[in-house]
């Protein structure tokens, strides 16, 4: 708030001592970012439960993005959304999260007002779950992932914090085509006609976005917006660390932004005027590969400019259960025919049946498509939202056992919630990332053999069996404890108010009918019980993945299909009728303005000294004799025409180290670097640009450690001398100091 105004407020108030209300439509609000990408070395990707899929580089960073809102300072409700770049929320680092804002803040940020949300990306670092189940394939916890996540969290909500200012926000809505298609509509159809005949498709296709904007300045502060697609657009194969389709959205709207709004266009080099050709080729040719030099850390913060920015871009996800952004469809493998439509397998075989997204076969260009079709409705509903929010901000969070809980269901009476287990169907995969051999979606039996093996972990009781029918129980991770518990029982739920905009942070991955359920009962609870205070302008999102993980949540006619989707429905057939019931109490208590008198005593389990990691660290290397980490082992290839053009592909390999040993976090382990007057080199692009790639392998002569970056030449790229520059960091022992380095191949031009 201006003096001026805060004076003239002052006055309105007549000096009465009452608090200073803010302007109708305004808001305190607050945007941050910060870099959470993980171990880019030897660590599981999260996601596809791949055991061989392990990070071997970067595409593009991680990041976790806030916004925070609140009514005033002093005074009044406030919350913060936090989106992660990561495949899901965990109730650990929830945990954890909350301990760090507690100690810096008192109880400004709790459990009550704090959402966390995953984007679902299939390509970051795991590790960093509490149960069982999900930290298999990364042999167990990884502190290391674990760790950039929790910092990265607290940091981007500190920022955001500490950016408060008086704004408004704007809301926008439009349909994004052609980003999603259904992968399992088998189970969709089992959906009642009636229901289905009521939406024009079989996934949602709409976006929600807002935009807040300073009111002191007129500019815009962020934009965050909810959409439902798989973060698979890049595949079970993939070694690279990256954000997928949202994390791509991301990078293009704040680029967009930047180079669309400020003069100092992001910090890129400026062109030079005319440009010869035949003296680029020349000038390149004067300039030679170095490396082996050390260097400080903070000269690894290449593109720095692109820190300072205060824009956050954020896409965050939402009932995203049954959604494929592999849009052309799921063919089977070995015959280019479609599979079978029940089962999503190929004569029986569950791996032959693989989706395919637009830019098929070509994976990281279906993430830039899907990618580019999410910023592309994202800028045009920024561009043009003028539906600015008013009304109050609140919320309403608790936790529940969904072990066993009693639910009311029409025409059915009182059913219960079930312990978790999954079914044979979860281990079938999915046309985004196929299981195990063996299995099959839709499966309703297990064979007697596999029963055998199943008993020998864990024989699930006979009430457990019988609860979760038409589910055959192939884990009953719900009933298993050791070494500590398999799946969670204990799941929040959070209604955050923002004017008429109410977001449903819900524990995991609702399909589409699921969702569309959930979001009517609760719009028409708010109706029923505001006093003309919601109405049909209430504006209702399911923000997914957020605070915990526990798997999908499906109809109970889809159950009835055990589909991956139901198959991982872990609490039994009316899990979502409990999330309805329990959403709708919350939502109760919104609409009159009470809270829980019976405030719960649950709280999940911190079960952070309990885990177990296997992943050992890397315990120390040095380049092979007679070389320096940093020094060039494959410089850039010679040109056809002396000279690269637009499109082309630059790449060298350098020697270096494992990236583990230090994660280089708002820095960089790749830049191009463009040379300006006075022999000055600026970089111009860095590993979390989408046409940059920074790949880390082993050297099977010798076993050290190689760095290739591989440069695209995008089409912003100003003609002029270039070169690849490495940047990374070593510990010779285990014992001894981490020591910088840094090398860079010879000069290339391109025109
Ligand atoms: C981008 O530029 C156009 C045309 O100058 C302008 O209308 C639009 O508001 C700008 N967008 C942003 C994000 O600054
Ligand atoms: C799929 O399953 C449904 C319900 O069991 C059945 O009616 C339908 O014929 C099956 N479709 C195919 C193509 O097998
Ligand atoms: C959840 O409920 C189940 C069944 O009532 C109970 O056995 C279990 O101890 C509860 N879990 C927690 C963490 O309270
Ligand atoms: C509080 O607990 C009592 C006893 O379990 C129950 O009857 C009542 O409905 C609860 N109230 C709310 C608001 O949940
Ligand atoms: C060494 O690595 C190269 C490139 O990754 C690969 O083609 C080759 O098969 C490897 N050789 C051995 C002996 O593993």
């Amino acid at each position: 708030m201006t003096p001026r105004l805060l004076l003239l407020l002052l006055i309105v108030a007549g000096f009465t001592g009452t608090e200073v209300a803010i302007a109708d439509g305004e808001y305190l609000i607050g945007t941050g970012s910060h870099d959470m990408t993980g171990p880019a070395a030897d660590v599981n990707l999260m996601g596809y439960a791949n055991i061989n899929q392990n990070a071997a580089g970067i595409h593009f960073r991680l990041r976790a993005r806030t916004f925070i809102v609140a009514e005033s300072e002093t005074r009044g409700s406030r919350f913060a959304f936090v989106n992660l770049d990561g495949c899901m929320a965990s109730q650990l680092v929830t945990v954890k999260v909350l301990d760090r804002l507690n100690s810096r803040f008192g109880n400004l940020y709790t459990q009550e007002n704090v959402a966390i949300s995953g984007t679902h990306t299939h390509a970051g670092p795991g590790g960093y779950l509490q149960y069982v189940l999900y930290i298999v394939t990364s042999l167990g916890f990884v502190r290391q992932s674990f760790d950039a996540i929790v910092d990265a969290v607290e940091l981007s909500v500190v920022q955001a914090h500490n950016n408060l200012k008086s704004g408004s926000i704007f809301i926008n809505t439009g349909d994004v085509e052609n980003a999603g298609i259904n992968r399992s509509p088998s189970a969709y159809l089992a959906n009642p006609p009636e229901e289905r005949a009521s939406y024009q498709s079989n996934v949602d296709k709409e976006m929600t976005l807002l935009k807040f904007v300073d009111a002191a300045t007129g500019k815009s502060v962020g934009a965050f917006s909810w959409y439902a697609t798989h973060g698979t657009s890049m595949s079970r194969d993939n070694k690279l660390i990256s954000g997928d389709n949202k994390g791509a959205a991301a990078r293009f709207f704040e680029d967009w932004f930047a180079s669309n709004s400020s003069s100092t266009a992001a910090g890129k080099p400026s062109p030079s005027a005319a440009v010869n050709i035949d003296k680029l080729v020349a000038k390149a040719g004067t300039v030679k590969a170095t490396g082996g030099e050390t260097c400080r850390e903070t000269t690894s913060q290449g593109f720095k400019a692109r820190k300072d920015r205060e824009f956050v871009g954020a896409f965050c996800q939402s009932n995203v259960g049954d959604v494929t952004p592999n849009v052309l469809g799921a063919f089977c493998v070995d015959t280019g025919k479609p599979c079978n439509f029940n089962r999503s397998s190929c004569d029986g075989n569950d791996q032959l049946c693989v989706g395919r997204g637009p830019g098929y076969p070509d994976e990281t260009l279906s993430t830039k498509i899907i990618g580019d079709r999410q910023f592309k409705k994202a800028a045009e509903l920024f561009t043009s939202a003028k539906d600015k929010l008013r009304g109050k901000i609140d919320y309403r969070h608790v936790y529940l056992n969904f072990t066993n809980l009693e639910v009311q269901v029409e025409g059915k009476g009182t059913v219960r919630t079930c312990p978790a287990a999954v079914g044979p169907g979860f281990a079938a995969g999915t046309t985004d990332g196929p299981g195990a051999f063996g299995f099959q979606q839709g499966d309703t039996e297990i064979n007697p053999f596999l029963k055998m093996v199943r008993d020998s972990i864990k024989k699930p009781s006979q009430y457990q069996e019988d609860c979760q029918k038409p589910k055959p129980v192939l884990l009953s991770t719900g009933e298993m404890f050791d070494p500590y518990p398999w799946a969670p029982a204990i799941l929040p739920v959070q209604i955050l108010r923002l004017g008429k905009l109410i977001i449903l942070s819900v524990p995991g991955e609702f399909t589409t009918m699921a969702g569309r359920r959930l979001r009517e009962a609760v719009k028409a609870t708010l109706i029923a019980n505001g006093e003309g205070e919601f109405d049909d302008n209430t504006h209702v999102v399911i923000a997914g993945l957020t605070n915990t993980y526990s798997q999908y949540i499906s109809t109970f006619e889809e159950y009835q299909r055990q589909r991956y989707e139901a198959a991982s429905t872990l609490y039994g057939p009316h899990t979502l009728s409990a999330y309805i019931q329990e959403f709708n109490k919350l939502a109760k208590q919104m609409a009159r303005g009470e809270r829980n008198s019976n405030a719960s005593t649950l709280s999940p389990p911190d079960l952070s000294s309990e885990q177990l990691g296997l992943l050992i660290e890397p315990l120390g290397e040095s380049p092979p004799d007679g070389i320096k980490f940093g020094d060039i082992k494959q410089d850039v290839a010679q040109s056809k025409d002396g000279h690269f053009k637009k499109g082309d592909r630059v790449s060298a390999n350098f020697w270096s180290a494992n990236p583990r040993y230090d994660l280089l976090t708002e820095g960089t382990f790749a830049v191009v670097e463009m040379l300006q007057g006075g022999g000055k080199w600026v970089p111009a692009f860095d590993d979390d640009d989408f046409c940059l790639l920074f790949k880390w392998g082993v050297d099977n002569k010798t076993g050290s450690s190689l760095a290739t970056i591989e440069w695209e030449i995008p089409n912003e790229a100003s003609p002029g001398v270039y070169r690849l520059r490495h940047f990374g960091s070593a510990k010779e022992t285990v014992v001894s100091a981490v020591g910088y380095f840094t090398g860079a191949s010879k000069g290339f031009a391109v025109a």
